[in-house]
């Protein structure tokens, strides 16, 4: 069948995306045929017309011959059309019910839509990780999509794998494709969905399955940290070392090492020694207690941070020695 497809390459320079998954053919076989039956019915219906306005002008016959009704061209007229329609329903329920049919092995991704981004969840044992944006999945494996929203409806759509679903709150959808091709393919939200709906997009990144199990060991342990001071280590890395250095350093503020339990002297207040309460207050509100001989120009983290991130961050702090 892939010859229709060049048909109409040939005459239109039409074609449709890139063919990256399993079973895309079956619907592209379906849309080139009846995208060529249309173009020559539309041709062959705008021909004979020409011919008969020409053939049976006026000035060739004046006068129309009585003709009540012929069985054999109506019959022909309703049995070919009824049988082709037909033909392309049950075509196109085959192919439908071929693209739905989940294989056994598939690997399991859940799927969240919110406004506005799509957001991917990998489970491997009983960890998880949760990704958006990119949505890996290694080449030539059954995969399969359980989907839901948050919010309202979106639809993940999918060109090159043929694929779009709709993704509901409060439901689960799924849907399975199997990725032939490495390399990024587009994600978009094909449900209007509010105002950035047009920016609601992603990526599908198909890579060599032993890529995608490093990916997934990495992420699933990124995830899964526990220990706070490595996870204020982050917190550090993410929110305060463009201003605060680790070490003994200014960049800006004061450098952090041996500040646990030190005596501070301020600017603008009694000194204190730092303790967990000193460092909450330095986060949330920096300029209650200024550091002598630097500038209040910190702002505050209030509502950025979560309370377990800045405890994280005092652990982290106190290993500064
Ligand atoms: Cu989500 Cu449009």
């Amino acid at each position: 069948m892939r010859f229709l497809g060049d048909v109409l390459q040939l005459l239109f320079g039409f074609t449709l995306p890139e063919q990256a998954a399993e079973n895309v053919h079956l619907v592209d076989d379906l849309y080139n045929f009846v995208m060529l039956l249309s173009i020559v019915g539309f041709f062959g219906l705008m021909g004979v017309m020409t011919y008969f306005i020409i053939r049976y002008h006026r000035s060739q016959n004046d006068k129309s011959a009585y003709i009540p009704h012929n069985a054999l061209a109506e019959t022909l007229w309703t049995v070919i059309p009824t049988i082709i329609f037909l033909g392309i329903a049950f075509w196109g329920l085959w192919a439908y019910f071929e693209k739905e049919r989940i294989p056994e092995n598939a690997m399991e991704i859940g799927v969240v839509g919110k406004q506005w981004q799509w957001e991917f969840t990998y489970k491997k044992g009983n960890l998880e990780a949760n990704v958006s944006d990119v949505l890996y999945v290694p080449v030539n494996t059954p995969v399969v999509l359980n989907m839901t929203s948050t919010d309202v409806l979106h639809s993940f759509f999918v060109p090159s794998f043929r694929i779009k679903r709709d993704t509901v709150p409060g439901m689960r959808t799924r849907v399975t494709f199997t990725a032939t091709k490495k390399g990024d393919f587009k994600v978009y939200c094909t449900e209007f969905c509010g105002t950035a709906h047009s920016k609601m997009r992603a990526t599908v990144r198909v890579v060599s399955e032993e890529r995608f199990n490093r990916w997934l060991t990495r992420e699933i342990k990124e995830a899964n940290i526990s220990d706070p001071v490595e996870l204020g280590f982050r917190a550090f890395s993410r929110n305060c070392s463009t201003c605060h250095s680790a070490g003994t350093d200014t960049i800006i503020g004061p450098g952090l090492e041996g500040l646990w339990e030190k005596k501070r002297e301020f600017e603008n207040a009694d000194s204190v020694v730092a303790d967990a309460e000193y460092i909450r207050e330095s986060i949330l509100n920096p300029n209650a207690k200024v550091v002598k001989g630097f500038p209040a120009k910190m702002n505050s983290f209030s509502g950025l941070l979560t309370e377990k991130e800045i405890d994280n961050l005092i652990e982290y702090i106190k290993t500064l020695k």
